[in-house]
């Protein structure tokens, strides 16, 4: 059984709202949610969208179920290669300098909304291969969390299809991995430095400070407005002044937010006293 197109569209705006997600994220994506939604009517046996909303009514856990069915999970290695070349060109080296100027030596990152570990081994490798070298007395470390517990044992397990690392430089694809049969997967000592998390960002967020978070293609998409404030807000308070928080390429800033210094598309700076400039 399928669900028709405007049935679900019907059903998504009227559902999406209730779990603070906002229906122009998922407009794109909504034929993925739709075969889900279609799959779990057939579980329940029930026979049509409107069935599925009075079940919902009905029981209270049922949001739960529904809300793991709208989690969108795609990601890539090196996924919008400008942003990992402005990171490596422009945004690791001062980070890098600030932090040393400081007297520390780890490099704090988050990847927030990490799906399998593409967007955090990403950033890890950028930093081991390209820039560790030049900084001996400084490490990187990562916490990257997601809501989505599957999508985080495929990321501890570090191991990928070649499809998900096209997108790799080949200085990264040759340090970073160690080819399992047809898969590639990370080296252990990289693993080591990634701690994946389950955690829900609307509910908790890993206690920082950091130096550097990603928060690309999930927050800023699928959440509704002041859901966005308030991730944003944490996001503030876990960084310092000169801090650096990515975006996604086609995500922005809530309206209306303040002390956020745009570097380059969906690349803020946290303004205050000690920022990058
Ligand atoms: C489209 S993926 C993005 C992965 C990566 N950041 C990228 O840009 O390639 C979005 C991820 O956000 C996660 N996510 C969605 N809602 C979340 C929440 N409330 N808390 C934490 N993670 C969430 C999803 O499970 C999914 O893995």
């Amino acid at each position: 059984m399928n669900v028709k197109d405007t049935e679900c569209v019907r059903f998504l705006q009227w559902a999406l709202p209730r779990l603070r997600l906002r229906w122009h994220g998922f407009r794109k994506v909504r034929k993925q949610v739709c075969k889900r939604l279609a799959r779990r009517l057939r579980e329940l046996n029930l026979p049509e969208l409107p069935a599925y909303a009075a079940h919902l009514d009905a029981h209270q856990e049922e949001w739960a179920v529904l809300d793991g069915l709208c989690h969108i999970t795609i990601s890539r290695f090196y996924r919008d290669r400008a942003v990992f070349d402005y990171l490596d060109k422009k945004i690791l080296p001062l980070l890098t300098e600030n932090s040393l100027r400081r007297g520390g030596n780890t490099l704090r990152c988050w990847s927030a909304g990490c799906a399998s570990g593409e967007e955090a081994y990403t950033l890890l490798l950028l930093w081991e291969v390209r820039h560790a070298s030049r900084a001996p007395a400084a490490e990187m470390r990562v916490v990257a969390t997601d809501v989505d517990e599957r999508v985080l044992e495929r990321a501890r397990k570090g191991c990928y299809s070649g499809g998900s690392l096209r997108e790799l430089p080949p200085d990264l694809l040759a340090g970073g991995f160690e080819r399992l049969a047809r898969l590639y997967c990370v080296k252990q000592a990289s693993r080591n430095k990634v701690l994946f998390q389950r955690q829900d960002l609307r509910a908790a967020m890993p206690a920082g400070p950091f130096d550097l978070i990603l928060c690309r293609n999930a927050a800023f998409t699928y959440f509704d407005e002041a859901l966005q404030q308030e991730v944003l807000q944490g996001f503030h308070e876990r960084l310092p002044a000169g801090g650096i928080l990515v975006l996604g390429r086609h995500e922005a800033l809530p309206p209306g937010s303040r002390g956020w210094l745009a570097h380059h598309p969906g690349v803020y700076e946290k303004q205050g006293h000690g920022a990058l400039q």
